[in-house]
């Protein structure tokens, strides 16, 4: 078997993919909270994704990735026994697993594979785990089955209303407060004004708070300064310090400004892309 042959591959929803890949070093050695950086073909962008699961025996990990511009939709046409270019990691610092007591693990969208990993780890830890899920509506709420099977109590919030209560997972986190639970951490991946949020509402209700942050990554080994990020008011790398930061204290407005900043051109290509992709296949 190839290193980087895609074993299986499952969509998720329209825009999601499991994608199963042999990897067997870095499957000996993944832990909670890491990460790799794919690349699809020579000359390709270099995309950091989350290690979802990993399989020591048969040597497989596991990333979920959802397509939302030119390289991770390109990522996503790709067909089984088809190999990614590059499977580089396992990198970043994994998550410092201890007992809380009650850890509640808060995904958003494609946010819910990223905190899967840690939901695991803490209640293999001992915890009490509580997921609370979010997403805009029904159709994009993943991995619900499989959370519920791991954690002591999952919640789901939905936009729309279309699945579990309607609003926001600030809502759930509230609601949960309110009916006593005494919830230690919180450990938030998502959108980040969604991470932004939920810290704040975390930190009043005396919740300690953690957030994934996603930077733009190039390297992902901290010697190119692209993912830098203000936290307690210093200059942290989030490739080799994080992903996984205490967030009472960090500048989500400066994340949500330097994630933005080449928007157009990401827009740009996308749209030639998909321009292309119409052109060669001659089927949309
Ligand atoms: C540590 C980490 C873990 C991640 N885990 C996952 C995951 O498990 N599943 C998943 O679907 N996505 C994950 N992401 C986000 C994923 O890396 C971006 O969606 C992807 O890079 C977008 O590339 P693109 O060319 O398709 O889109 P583009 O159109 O190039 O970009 C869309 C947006 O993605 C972000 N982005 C672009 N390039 C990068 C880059 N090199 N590094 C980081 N962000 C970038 C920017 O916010 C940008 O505005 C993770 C990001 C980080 C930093
Ligand atoms: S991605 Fe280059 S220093 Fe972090």
């Amino acid at each position: 078997m190839e290193e980087n042959t895609i074993l299986e591959k499952v969509a998720l929803n329209s825009a999601v993919v499991k994608f199963v890949i042999y990897k067997p070093l870095i499957a000996k050695s993944a832990k909670a909270g890491q990460f790799v950086i794919l690349r699809g073909r020579e000359g390709g962008e270099r995309v950091p994704v989350t290690l979802v699961d990993w399989d020591t025996q048969k040597g497989t990990i596991t990333v979920i990735i959802q397509a939302i511009g030119k390289s991770t939709a390109m990522f996503n046409s790709l067909k089984e026994g088809e190999k990614f270019l590059n499977v580089a990691g396992p990198l970043g610092t994994p998550v410092e697993i201890k007992n809380y007591g009650t850890v509640a693990v808060v995904g958003g969208g494609v946010g819910i594979a990223e905190v899967y990993p840690i939901a695991r780890a803490f209640k293999e830890a001992g915890n009490k785990v509580i997921a609370v899920l979010g997403a805009r509506t029904k159709e994009l709420l993943i991995l619900e089955k499989e959370m519920a099977a791991l954690c002591d109590k999952t919640v789901c919030a939905t936009d729309d209303g279309s699945h579990g209560m309607k609003g926001m997972v600030t809502d759930a986190i509230q609601k949960l407060h309110d009916e006593g639970e005494k919830i230690a951490a919180g450990f938030i991946i998502g959108p980040i004004p969604m991470m932004k949020f939920t810290s704040r509402l975390m930190d009043k209700l005396g919740i300690e708070p953690f957030s994934s942050l996603n930077p733009i990554m190039l390297d992902g080994t901290g010697m190119c300064g692209c993912c830098r990020v203000t936290v307690e008011g210093k200059v942290r790398f989030a490739c080799v310090e994080g992903p996984m930061f205490p967030s009472k204290t960090i500048d989500f407005d400066e994340l949500i400004r330097r994630t933005s900043e080449y928007k157009p051109q990401e827009k740009e290509l996308l749209e030639m892309y998909q321009k292309d992709h119409v052109c060669k296949c001659g089927l949309h």
